[in-house]
């Protein structure tokens, strides 16, 4: 790879761990509040230009102001250390070093530094809390579920030994990816009752659109907003059985959804590009840490199991909306190697 010395020389002033408890040199947050900052102040971040952010009385918009350039100046440097660098020793190429391959090479078709920037802010905004939130649901569900974790623990060791997956060194896309439905269940129900986009905005253009429904027919206007309350769809007995609020991951592998039925990556032309992206993401950490451990509510001490549950159960209910549905409190877990 050619190195451009002006990439070399910013990396140098400003080099950074990207996961570590440091700002790098000028900034006042890290790498990860930077995106946890920005995801928590988004609405103002997209409805309002930054220069009014900047100077508003409100101190969360400022803060979203200031997050929103600190996680620009990220991208930048981790722009120009994954040209300098390219993956280090021992490491994959991630999806960075994707999108600046080729990137000094002018004779390709490659991408500017602004468009690298507004791909990742692209994947950090639709994909990062959206997968991130939708694996803690997952994670939670089974410590206060015993019953489905057992179920869930017992069909992954079967699909895993199936295609021989599972020790170190076996992990491949192309022989587990597609053979393990017992993740993709778990993360399909989890979806279900916590649907990261819990309204999905949609629109019909310049033709009216016709619904049908009950055995009514309905005719949309065109140019109407119409907001797809995917929680209600989720969670209306009439399509998922009186069952309906259990969380249960084999409803999944004895019956499939019908069209419309689960909307948690939505239906149609501009349904979610990334929904492959986030099985993918799901399934590897997933797979790899129940094939080694199981998980409990961790109890304080003296702490009844049944207070720990609900107090849970609690918290998983009090899910509000920030720019995905996420919880607002923690809950406390404990991985138990299995034996
Ligand atoms: C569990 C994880 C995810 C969920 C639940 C989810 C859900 C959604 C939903 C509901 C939409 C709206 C579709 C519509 O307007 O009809 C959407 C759009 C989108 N998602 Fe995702 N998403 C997830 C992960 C990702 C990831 C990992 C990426 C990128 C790597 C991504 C990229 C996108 C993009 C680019 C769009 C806009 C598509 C368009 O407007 O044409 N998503 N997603």
């Amino acid at each position: 790879m050619t190195l451009t010395s002006a990439a070399a020389d910013i990396w140098k002033q400003h080099e950074f761990d990207d996961l570590g408890p440091v700002p790098a040199k000028g900034h006042s947050l890290t790498f990860s509040q930077s995106i946890r900052t920005l995801v928590q102040n988004l609405f103002p971040i997209l409805l309002f230009p930054k220069v009014i952010l900047r100077s508003a009385p409100l101190r969360s918009w400022r803060l979203a102001s200031s997050a929103y350039s600190e996680f620009r100046d990220y991208i930048f440097l981790l722009t120009q250390r994954a040209k300098l660098l390219g993956p280090t020793e021992g490491e994959r190429a991630n999806l960075l070093h994707a999108l600046v391959s080729g990137s000094s090479d002018v004779s390709r078709d490659s991408l500017s530094d602004d468009e690298v920037l507004a791909h990742m802010f692209t994947y950090v905004l639709a994909g990062h809390e959206s997968t991130g939130n939708t694996m803690a649901y997952a994670i939670v569900n089974l410590a206060i579920f015993q019953e489905a974790q057992d179920w869930f623990l017992g069909q992954l060791d079967e699909q895993l030994k199936a295609c021989q997956a599972g020790s170190e060194g076996m992990w491949d896309y192309s022989t587990t990816h597609g053979s393990l439905p017992a993740v993709i269940s778990l993360m399909n129900e989890s979806l279900r009752l916590y649907p990261a986009c819990a309204a999905v905005p949609k629109w019909t253009a310049d033709a009216p659109a016709e619904i049908h429904s009950n055995g009514h027919k309905y005719i949309v206007p065109p140019r109407t907003p119409v907001v797809i309350n995917t929680i209600a769809v989720h969670r209306d007995p009439k399509l998922w059985g009186e069952d309906v609020l259990e969380f249960r991951p084999q409803r999944w592998i004895e019956d499939s959804p019908r069209k419309g039925q689960f909307m948690a990556f939505s239906e149609g032309a501009r349904a979610c590009l990334g929904k492959k992206f986030a099985q993918v993401e799901f399934v590897a950490v997933i797979a790899t840490l129940f094939s080694r451990f199981r998980l409990e509510l961790d109890c304080g001490p003296g702490e009844n199991i049944e207070i720990v549950r609900d107090r849970a159960i609690a918290t998983l209910d009090g899910s509000t909306i920030l720019a995905n549905l996420g919880m607002t409190k923690e809950v406390p877990i404990r991985f138990v190697e299995r034996v």
